[in-house]
């Protein structure tokens, strides 16, 4: 049986190499609930059936990427795999200056150094992602998002809702005046996976030339946000994933790319660029917490994964097949009337929480307790993006809640079937069924900062 009418064509791979998962009773899983202060932080990844809680680093390498690791050039400095990624990286991005980094974060806070960001400096973006926001705050400068108003409205469809407000960019820069840095988030991930247009990124472009900011694209999701431009922005639709990519990789100064998501690999990030001077100034800072500018905390290896798979995410029948698994998980579960995050993201479905679990106030964590339960009653892990993630506590001591209560359903690239996605569609359905018997939980630990990481929480009965 399929959960809906939608034919998926088979995945253009077959399986070399299998990992065993295994399914926990669930009287296990709620004594390792107890035990675990109900954190999915603190559960072994073995007692996970199917892990859902984040698409990064957790993709399956093809034998070609396999085959890659063989011919690792472990020198120091200018190994031969640096060359393979710089060159793949230059004919994608087109920019002349590439530095590997071990991960998405450490590109972020090498941009930040480079471009001297202090309290006197604001930057703005469609949305950062979290680890974007967390450099740029330590830096000091402020961080502004711009995303479009109907990002925050959970059922309206919009083939973009991943763009940026350029109107509201405009007016900020001109009453606020220097923005040090304009980012935009491809896809954004903050906002359950959206995409932004083509459109959408050379207005933006044209307003960084009016106000020389620079302006980098954070490419965590570069292919999948190239494929629904293809899909929806009616001018592309005869050009190929890897030449729009190169568009949207032209109008920017640079780019920072966590190659955990679209790399397809498990570790290891970059930055490009053209600017010579932001160039030197990573290069110097990265040898002192990073490595040598060739090789950026990783292995001659994984550079020569991460070449291997920025070109294979590139591949016309990858994407139709990606994007086909999210759309099957996104109409199983709409046939049921499970609300969520339309429409359907470029690697999540993002379950619109306030809707799912009404009876649940957000000072109760209801996002944070249909985590539990998926993996409580289902062996499902998910990510809660919503007040124990993102709450806050003003000088007053009164709580202001996230706008958008979430669970993130983030899909691993190249790892589960249909049969999983079927058993995640069944699983939603079930609680959604009996959302009445899931309660409310309270917090018994609280660690301050990025509290979802470390606090303790419990049923409330
Ligand atoms: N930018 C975006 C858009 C991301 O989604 C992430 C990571 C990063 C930057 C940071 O990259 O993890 O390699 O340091 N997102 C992961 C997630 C953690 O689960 O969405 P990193």
């Amino acid at each position: 049986m399929t959960h809906n009418d939608q034919k998926l064509k088979p995945p253009p791979f077959k399986i070399k190499v299998v990992e065993p998962i295994k399914k926990t009773t669930r009287k296990e899983r709620k004594k390792l609930l107890e035990e675990a202060g109900y954190n999915f932080f603190n559960i072994a990844a073995e007692n996970i059936y199917i892990d859902l809680l984040t698409d990064s680093g957790t993709s399956a390498m093809s034998d070609y990427q396999w085959a890659g690791l063989m011919l690792g050039d472990e020198s120091y400095a200018q190994c031969k795999n640096f060359f393979h990624l710089e060159n793949v990286i230059q004919d994608i991005t087109g920019y002349k200056y590439v530095v590997p980094t071990h991960q998405g974060r450490s590109a972020e806070n090498l941009i930040c150094h480079a471009l001297n960001l202090d309290q006197s400096k604001v930057t703005v973006s469609n949305q950062f992602f979290d680890t974007t926001r967390a450099n740029i705050k330590i830096s000091g400068a402020r961080a502004y998002d711009f995303v479009i108003a109907e990002a925050y409205k959970p059922s309206l469809l919009h083939d973009f809702k991943g763009n940026l407000d350029t109107n509201a960019l405009e007016d900020f820069i001109q009453n606020k005046g220097d923005v040090s840095l304009i980012v935009v988030t491809v896809t954004n991930n903050a906002g359950g996976g959206q995409p932004v247009s083509l459109a959408n990124i050379i207005e933006v472009s044209k307003i960084a030339k009016k106000y020389k900011i620079p302006f980098f694209l954070d490419a965590a999701r570069f292919a999948e946000n190239a494929y629904f431009i293809k899909l929806r922005e009616k001018k592309y639709q005869n050009l190929s994933p890897k030449e729009i990519a190169q568009k949207m990789f032209s109008y920017a100064d640079g780019c920072m790319m966590s190659a955990k998501k679209d790399g397809l690999v498990n570790i290891g990030g970059f930055i490009a660029l053209n600017d010579e001077q932001i160039y030197r100034r990573i290069k110097e800072r990265m040898t002192v917490i990073e490595g040598f500018p060739t090789y950026g905390g990783l292995a001659g290896r994984d550079l020569e994964a991460i070449a291997r798979g920025l070109t294979e995410v590139l591949e016309e029948d990858y994407l139709e097949y990606r994007h086909q698994q999210l759309e099957y998980l996104g109409k199983g579960l709409e046939k049921a009337g499970i609300p969520f995050i339309k429409p359907v993201g470029g690697h999540s479905i993002n379950l619109d929480v306030k809707r799912f679990l009404p009876h649940i106030p957000q000072s109760e964590f209801p996002a944070w307790a249909l985590t539990v339960a998926l993996y409580e009653y289902h062996g499902i892990r998910a990510a809660e993006l919503g007040s124990v993630a993102f709450s806050r506590q003003q000088e007053d001591g009164k709580w202001i809640f996230p706008e958008l209560e979430q669970v993130r359903l983030a899909i691993p690239r190249r790892v589960y079937s249909q049969e999983h996605l079927d058993y995640v569609i069944d699983s939603v359905i079930d609680l959604y069924e009996h959302k009445e018997e899931i309660t409310g939980m309270k917090i018994i630990y609280d660690p301050g900062i990025l509290r979802h990481f470390n606090a303790k929480l419990c049923p409330l009965d």
